[in-house]
Parts: structure tokens; C-alpha cells; sequence
């Protein structure tokens, strides 16, 4: 090896580590063994999704926190026409509708419940009301998310917590359509589960 080589591999590993030392703080691996608050314990994470953004997040937190992952699906599939499903949504809100959902799901066995929802009509999608309304949440941690179109997250945490009296809700993570940031929901994952309930 010439000394030329020997300098470029030396430098290229000082830089390596460098790096690994600066991120490190960044770096989550798959075990969630980086982020203190879910030490030990079982993580799902349950979403409804019309179009694809609050998956999006949820798909994230799964890598993150090596969590189960449930999507919540009504039995009745929302019609594809945008309209269409706003003025369903609207009346669905006003009458506090619960729509069937294909599968209940299964709160039992875990301790922190990660919840995704659209905002619809300022407030949770009508799935979500159903899922938290037929599963028991008594206890547990929920830390809830949403994704919304320019209005944020409006009065989604309040109502989810409302329905889930007995549980405690953390801080949520609320971005626009597909802008959520991986290091901000790193960061929210982290922090959230350092709050208390007075954070919503
Ligand atoms: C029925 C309906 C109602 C909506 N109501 C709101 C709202 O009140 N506030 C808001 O900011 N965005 C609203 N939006 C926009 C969605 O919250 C936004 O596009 C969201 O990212 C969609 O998530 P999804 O792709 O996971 O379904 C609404 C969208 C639909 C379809």
C-alpha cells in the first residue's frame, strides 16, 4: 500500500467516526433502545389513513420504535371522490357517527398506543372514534398524531382524549400533509413520552 493510501484510509476513518460520535444522538436503531421512554415496554401503533399521509408518519414511528402497526379500516370504504367523503365526514362528525371497522384490533398487551388520524372536519377521522371507542385504553400511554391540510391539529388531542378518559395522553406530533420531518418525529417520540398529560 502506498503512503498516498495509507493517508486517504487514515483520514476517510477519522471522518467516519467523527460523524458516528455527532449523530449518534440521531441514530435510532430498530430496537428502540435510543429513546428512554419505551424502555421494556410494548408499542403499537394504530392509524386510519384516507390518502396516504398519516401512514406515512405512522410507517416512521413503526421503524423507530419497533412496534406493532394495525391500520384501521372502515368496513365501508370511503368513496374515492374528494367531495364525496367531505360532506360523509361532516355529517359522520355531527352525528358522532362510529363507523364498523373490518377489524377491531387489540389494545390488550401493550402499554403505549401510538394513534394516527387525519384531521377531519377539525377533529379526529370517524375510524379512529370507533377504535378508541370499542378497545380499552385504561392505564395505558396513548401518544397521538395527525396529519391535516393547512388547519392543524384543531381539536383532535382534546377529543381523543375525551373518549379515553382513563388513559393518559401524550404530547402529539401534528404535520402538514407529507411534510413530517424524520428527525422531528424522533424528537417528538422522545420528548413526548418525557410529558406529562398538562402538554397536549
Ligand atoms: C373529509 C376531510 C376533512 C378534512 N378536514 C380538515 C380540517 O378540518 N382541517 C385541515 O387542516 N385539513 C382537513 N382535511 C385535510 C386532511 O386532514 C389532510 O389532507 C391529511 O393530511 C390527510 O391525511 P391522509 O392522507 O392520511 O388521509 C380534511 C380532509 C378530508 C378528506
Amino acid at each position: 500500500m502506498n503512503k498516498k493510501l495509507k493517508v486517504i484510509i487514515v483520514i476517510t476513518a477519522i471522518i467516519a467516526s467523527v460523524a458516528g460520535i455527532i449523530g449518534g444522538g440521531l441514530m435510532y436503531s430498530q430496537d428502540n433502545s435510543d429513546f428512554q421512554g419505551l424502555a421494556g415496554k410494548r408499542i403499537l401503533i394504530a392509524y386510519y389513513s384516507y390518502s396516504g399521509n398519516t401512514k406515512a408518519v405512522a410507517e416512521k414511528i413503526q421503524s423507530y420504535t419497533a412496534g406493532d402497526i394495525f391500520e384501521i379500516k372502515p368496513k365501508k370504504a370511503y368513496p374515492s371522490n374528494y367531495n364525496d367523503v367531505v360532506n360523509i365526514a361532516q355529517k359522520e362528525k355531527s352525528e358522532g357517527a362510529k363507523p364498523e371497522l373490518i377489524e377491531n384490533g387489540n389494545t390488550e398487551g401493550y402499554d403505549i398506543i401510538f394513534i394516527g388520524t387525519p384531521v377531519w372536519w377539525y377533529t379526529m377521522a370517524s375510524p379512529v372514534r370507533t377504535f378508541l371507542s370499542v378497545n380499552n385504553f385504561d392505564g395505558k400511554t396513548i401518544v397521538p398524531f395527525c396529519t391535516h391540510g393547512g388547519g392543524g391539529e384543531s381539536s383532535t388531542y382534546t377529543d381523543i382524549q375525551k373518549l379515553v378518559p382513563k388513559a393518559e395522553v401524550k404530547a402529539g406530533y401534528t404535520s402538514y400533509e407529507r411534510s413530517a420531518k424524520d428527525a422531528d418525529i424522533k424528537k417528538w417520540i422522545d420528548e413526548a413520552l418525557r410529558q406529562g398529560k398538562d402538554k397536549i
